[in-house]
């Protein structure tokens, strides 16, 4: 049987984002969400780590313990042959002949994940890759705005910000066409892509206009070479009381996360009703777990 990796969204369909739509629909109402497979089935996961993570790395460490799947985390260099030179890439194929029966991995661009995925077993999730994606992002993100609209076609959803250094902005990219919502970009010029295939708003307002929902994205100082004046970024393009007065009372106001409080966001958003980025969160474990299922057992047989 072909394993079901997933590295991008491309070759997903509409027919296995509702499958899992529908299981992380099932775990809403259960705390735990415990799968009836018992912990000690020999499944496991390796989870490698090998950039920074809060809401991707437990999510998947919560869902696989929910699954009844042994997560094993990787994710530092000290203590391990990285430090004597082993490549990222050697490092996953030798993790990968252990036959875990899962790899979620976080990496910078340097991996070529799909090549390893390529060489391997095991089915790799993408759990964040350099600019390239973050599909268990965006999936989170979409998976959040149907529970909250009850649709996702028409929508149209203003991503703002450091698109041009964003994997998030790169998955939404593949994951609207698919869902049938539409994506916006708006931010300083310097932070759009060179070649945008959506709408770019040069003013925020214009953005604010035309959005049914709205995502800042983080400002990724450490993928500037350049100075950035925070206060001035936060002038043009922060959501903040002056104008969460301008974006629609249905609108719902997303980050995926961490952010830079004062810079794409003031704590205004924080007690807006708008609000829905601790419910990215929630959605996150359920989307996650319902991945895991359904990467380990594809036909849904257990
Ligand atoms: N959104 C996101 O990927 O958050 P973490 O970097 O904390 O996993």
């Amino acid at each position: 049987m072909s394993k079901t990796s997933l590295i991008n969204l491309q070759n997903l369909t509409g027919e296995r984002i509702g499958r899992l739509f529908s299981i992380a629909d099932d775990l809403a109402d259960t705390k735990a969400a415990p799968s009836s497979k018992s912990f000690n089935k020999g499944l496991t996961a390796a989870l490698i780590f090998l950039e920074p993570s809060t809401r991707t790395r437990m999510s998947f460490e919560i869902a696989c313990l929910r699954e009844g799947v042994g997560p094993v985390v990787f994710d530092s260099a000290t203590g391990t042959s990285l430090e004597k030179g082993e490549t990222f890439e050697d490092t996953m194929l030798n993790i990968a002949a252990m036959k875990p029966s899962l790899i979620v991995v976080r990496s910078n661009d340097t991996l070529d994940m799909a090549a390893v995925d390529a060489q391997v077993e095991a089915p790799i999730i993408n759990a964040g890759w350099g600019r390239q994606g973050h599909p268990t992002q965006a999936l989170l993100d979409a998976y959040t705005l149907k529970s909250r609209t009850g649709r996702l076609q028409g929508e149209r959803l203003l991503i703002i910000g450091d698109v041009r250094h964003s994997r998030v902005a790169s998955s939404h990219l593949e994951l609207a066409p698919l869902l049938g919502y539409e994506i916006g970009f708006c931010g300083p010029r310097a932070f759009m892509p060179e070649a945008p295939t959506v709408k770019v708003f040069d003013r925020l307002q214009d953005g604010l206009d035309w959005a049914t929902g709205v995502m800042s994205l983080r400002v990724q100082l450490e993928r500037h070479d350049s100075q950035i004046d925070l206060a001035d970024y936060h002038a043009l393009w922060g959501i903040n009381k002056n104008n969460l007065k301008s974006i629609r009372p249905d609108a719902y106001l997303m980050h995926p996360g961490p952010i830079n409080w004062g810079v794409e966001m003031s704590a205004d958003v924080m007690k807006d009703s708008r609000n829905v980025i601790l419910k990215q969160v929630e959605s996150g474990a359920r989307i996650r777990q319902a991945l895991v299922r359904v990467t380990l057992d594809p036909k849904g047989n257990s």
